[in-house]
């Protein structure tokens, strides 16, 4: 049971872009961002009922907000996409690389290495193109900006199935350093995101069956999953001045799951 209402720092006016609104997560931040006082560009790919629910929800808190659709396995079409939502608000201050695909599969029965291709071109490249064309922009508009990208605990701690997803996560975090580093000199802060087990609208019915959240839940010390609130609480902390001198750093939000090693037993 969650025990608290999250209370969200002020981030009146700013101008966020979140990538993948439409449902899970995404819609979580939307919503957290909303009761912080941004105005927001909401992305979506495919799910048009997911985003026009994100949008009637913000608008209803109050907030601006404007869709934007882009498929980002397409990745030539990013550089428009990202000019498009440049331009709604005349600039951005936050740029939220949400968007990704959960790819689970065997390697050997991704032998030609299709699913592994898909989920790095929407997982690490988009969120590459996305963050170096808002870095770009905010250099040239002498403004400073924030950029957080939603990784995983796979980055960090995986297991079969995971090649594509895991390796696409890992490499987020490596590059989102990487843009820190390169950046701090324009007034760019870049931190990731790294969630647990969260349950979304994707994963409702598998992660509420009894017999499995008895398993998750009981791995993890803070004794329930994570939420879509939980996100967006974090994410709001990590776009704000709360969080000013936090750069370069993966920020793990898992209930304490990963913190537990496999150690043998012993008595
Ligand atoms: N839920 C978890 O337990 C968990 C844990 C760790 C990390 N994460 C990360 O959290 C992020 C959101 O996942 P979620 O769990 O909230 O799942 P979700 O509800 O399935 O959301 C995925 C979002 O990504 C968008 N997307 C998927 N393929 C896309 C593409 N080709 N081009 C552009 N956008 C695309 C989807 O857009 P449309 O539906 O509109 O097509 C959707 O808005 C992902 O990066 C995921 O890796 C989730």
């Amino acid at each position: 049971m969650q025990k608290t209402q999250a209370q969200f720092p002020d981030l009146k006016g700013k101008r966020i872009l979140i990538t993948g609104a439409s449902s899970g997560i995404g819609a979580g931040m939307a919503l957290a961002l909303a009761r912080a006082g941004s105005r927001l560009v909401l992305h979506y790919n495919r799910n048009e009922i997911g985003i026009e629910k994100t949008y009637q929800t913000v608008t209803e808190l109050g907030a601006e907000a404007q869709l934007l659709q882009c498929d980002f396995k397409n990745l030539t079409t990013i550089p428009a996409f990202f000019d498009q939502a440049w331009q709604v608000f005349e600039g951005l201050d936050g740029l939220v690389n949400n968007a990704g695909i959960i790819t689970k599969s065997l390697s050997l029965k991704d032998k030609t290495g299709q699913q592994f291709n898909n989920t790095i071109a929407v997982n690490l490249q988009a969120p590459y193109l996305l963050s170096t064309h808002f870095a770009d922009a905010c250099k040239t508009a002498q403004q400073e900006g924030v950029i957080v990208n939603n990784s995983s605990v796979h980055g960090q701690a995986t297991c079969e199935w995971f090649a594509a997803y895991a390796a696409s996560k890992a490499g987020l975090d490596a590059m989102m350093k990487v843009h820190a580093v390169e950046w701090g000199q324009y007034g760019i802060r870049v931190n990731s995101l790294a969630p647990g087990v969260v349950p979304v609208e994707r994963t409702f019915d598998v992660l509420y069956e009894p017999a499995m959240e008895k398993k998750w839940v009981g791995a993890m010390p803070a004794g329930r999953y994570g939420s879509v609130e939980d996100m967006g609480a974090t994410t709001a902390f990590l776009l704000s001045d709360v969080s000013e001198w936090m750069t370069g750093s993966v920020l793990t939000m898992d209930g304490g799951l990963i913190a537990r090693g496999h150690y043998p037993y012993r008595d």
